[in-house]
């Protein structure tokens, strides 16, 4: 009997053979109906031709594999979606046929690392059905020169829940890695593990890998995580890494209705860990900008009433040394407006942080502020100097709690002039609180489906009012800024804040790492700019900030936000005027940004172009090993720059002397080198400031 779908798929199988026969082998049919045809293999390549993606199907079961320069880098990998009920998309698979294209556009951002972004890549749709011939889902591939990213897309079969995906990326498990864990109590906030592939077992992506005998480097990730759970990488099996999604507390994974796609799964790679730095891969495997005019979404430099709190000198609750005063507000709003800077951040404004607010989110205020805090007259005073206040709204997780009020709590700010926010989901991994409509209460991941959900929400309702969010305790960033471009900063990782409440400290290695790890999934607000590093202590004596005073300055080029802090409190700006004039200077929006060289462990060294003037900037950091640097000036345009060389003085060393720093003028042009000397645990920043 003719299958009549079956028939229609063969008939779509011969014609994207006929179009690309050179890399598909047609098999034989399926034994009952000779209509139905599979392909074997399909391939498609990076329009260079470097990188290359093969999917396979044998037995019923599909495969994919990717090879870099003919070299393989993903051995054979299984595909596959399981579900509570119905029909599962793991077996019984054939390959019905395969349509191509081709896709070559220069988009521009809003803000950014870079203002043009190039899209170039091919693409292949894989129709997959089962061996029956009834259409299973599709997997559509879109590969670049710098990496991939494939997906499920999955038609309408009602409303189901997703209880395993069965995604792999099979991998020499000797290659060199730096990994945080998955699923762990401190959510992202992790110092990162530099092991063998063979001793990771579950982790957050984005993981970032060296494989044996130089390379290549990898990354592992997904873009555009949107209704769908969180991807951790679980290796059950050695040098096998399984997707793991983020469970809801019933334990079912992803709950759909209707037709949906999954997240890309995305691989980087390149050469040298600089080139992951270099690409844009996630972006462009995100929808354009949805918001339209986005103009109101200022990228910014702010200062806040905050470290204070970290360093004990100050608290969110009320009482004796209660932070947010009128008082000190109006400090800091004065202090903002003599140095240039947009924004004041204020936490521990609101009711509801007395006694363990950690615990306490369910009585979290949005709306009202404490007696000692005037906002409406903040903001008044705030905007009569040319600056504003930046909002803060602490969840401690209870997200039920938070939406409950969010609409109220962003048209508050949308009134007051406020177009940014802090939000912070605090509480232990697994420990996000969802209340439901008969008050029972269920504990979620902050990046399963709920919290990726909620997050998405929150974006939507701050574009209606105009405001821009920078998410603490968030989930990972997959590049959805450029759908929603006021998703402006995260936290996702380890912070400064660290350094204050040292358990432990960031070591000197840290901010070596995160450009080659968390900073290739997106902007982080890491709090850059800490001076006292010791916080008035002996200055070897722990807690203390693990770098040099050059290296706070390193961070602000290097560690790219569209809301970029200036973290430490004002009478230590004013003590150090030398250092000072580098953070009031320092762009926080770019129209280039290119990664000259690094290894994630040991340096970084990053230049990125003013998007509002003609100067570049350059960042350097190192891990706790004295280090020169020789780079070559040839990124510059073609004018003649002074060079403002901001570095680790004589006898500088994070450990025992880390406050000397020297300032030097060079005159260069694109055709000069440099040579950097980089202090223990020390770092360089460089204004170029065009001479005419
Ligand atoms: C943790 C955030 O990372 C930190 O910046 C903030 O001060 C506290 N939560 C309180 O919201
Ligand atoms: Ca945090």
């Amino acid at each position: 009997m003719k299958h009549p779908i079956a028939a229609s798929l063969a008939a779509f199988a011969l014609l994207a053979s006929g179009c690309a026969t050179s890399d598909l082998n047609v098999a034989a049919a399926a034994p009952e109906d000779s209509q139905i045809i599979s392909l074997d293999q399909v391939n498609v390549s990076s329009p260079s031709g470097d990188l290359q993606v093969s999917l396979s199907a044998e037995n019923g079961a599909l495969a994919w594999t990717a090879d870099w320069r003919g070299d393989r880098v993903i051995q054979p990998s299984s595909l596959g979606l399981a579900f509570k009920t119905g029909r599962d998309l793991n077996r019984d698979l054939i390959i019905a046929s395969v349509s191509r294209a081709n896709h070559d556009e220069t988009w521009e951002q809003p803000w950014g690392e870079r203002q043009f972004v190039r899209d170039h890549h091919n693409e292949m749709l894989a129709e997959i059905a089962f061996t029956d011939g009834t259409p299973a889902f599709a997997l559509r591939v879109r590969i670049f020169d710098d990496g991939f990213g494939f997906r499920y897309e999955v038609a309408d079969t009602g409303a189901r829940q997703i209880i395993d995906e069965q995604t792999e990326f099979r991998i020499d498990p000797t290659s060199k890695s730096w990994w945080i864990p998955g699923a762990g109590w401190n959510r992202y906030e992790e110092l990162y593990k530099t092991t063998p592939m063979s001793d990771m077992h579950r982790a957050h992506t984005p993981i970032t890998l060296e494989l044996p005998d130089n390379g290549p480097f990898l990354s592992i990730h997904e873009a555009a995580l949107v209704d769908y759970a969180g991807m951790w990488l679980n290796q059950r099996r050695l040098g096998t890494l399984e997707a793991e999604l983020a469970p809801w507390s019933d334990g079912t994974k992803v709950k759909v209705e209707g037709a949906f796609v999954t997240p890309w799964r995305t691989v980087q790679v390149s050469d040298t860990a600089a080139g992951l730095a270099n690409s844009d891969l996630i972006l462009n495997l995100n929808e354009p900008n949805a918001l339209g005019d986005v103009s109101w979404a200022k990228p910014s430099k702010y200062v806040g009433i905050w470290w204070c709190m970290h360093i004990n000198e100050c608290s969110w609750g009320s009482g004796d040394i209660h932070g947010a005063t009128t008082e000190r507000t109006q400090a800091y709003i004065d202090f903002a407006a003599e140095h240039g800077f947009d924004g004041v951040l204020v936490e521990g404004w609101n009711h509801g942080w007395d006694g363990d607010w950690f615990s306490n989110g369910e009585i979290f205020s949005f709306t009202q502020a404490y007696p000692d805090f005037d906002l409406e007259g903040l903001a008044a005073y705030a905007a009569e100097r040319d600056v504003y206040l930046i909002g803060h709204h602490e969840t401690s997780g209870a997200i039920t709690n938070y939406e409950e009020q969010i609409e109220a709590a962003y048209a508050l700010y949308e009134r007051l002039g406020i177009p940014a926010i802090k939000t912070g989901y605090v509480a232990d991994g697994g420990e996000i609180t969802r209340r439901d409509a008969d008050g029972k209460v269920y504990k979620e991941w902050h990046d399963g489906q709920y919290a990726v959900n909620h997050h998405l929400r929150a974006l939507k309702l701050a574009a209606q009012h105009k405001i821009a969010i920078n998410a603490h305790e968030p989930v990972k960033d997959t590049g959805l800024r450029r759908t929603y471009p006021n998703a402006f900063s995260r936290e996702g990782a380890r912070g400064q804040e660290y350094n204050a409440w040292g358990q432990p400290p960031n070591d000197p290695a840290h901010t070596t790492i995160l450009p080659f790890t968390r900073m290739l999934s997106g902007p982080m607000d890491f709090t850059p700019g800490i001076f006292d590093l010791n916080f008035g202590k002996p200055v070897t004596e722990d807690p203390r900030v693990q770098t040099t005073l050059a290296k706070q300055l390193a961070l602000y080029v290097l560690l790219h936000s569209p809301i970029q802090m200036a973290a430490d409190l004002p009478r230590n700006y004013e003590a150090r005027p030398d250092a000072f004039e580098f953070v009031k200077q320092v762009p926080v929006d770019w129209s280039e940004s290119i990664m000259l060289d690094g290894y994630p462990g040991d340096f970084a060294v990053m230049a990125r172009k003013d998007r509002n003037s003609q100067a570049w900037y350059l960042g350097a950091v190192t891990d706790e090993e004295a280090r020169t640097i020789e780079i070559n000036l040839d990124f510059l345009d073609g004018f003649p720059y002074e060079a403002q060389i901001h570095k680790d003085g004589a006898d500088a060393d994070w450990k025992t002397n880390p406050y000397p720093l020297e300032l030097d003028f060079q005159s260069v042009d694109q055709n000069a080198s440099m040579t950097l000397t980089l202090a223990p645990g020390g770092g360089t920043a460089i204004a170029f400031i065009p001479l005419e």
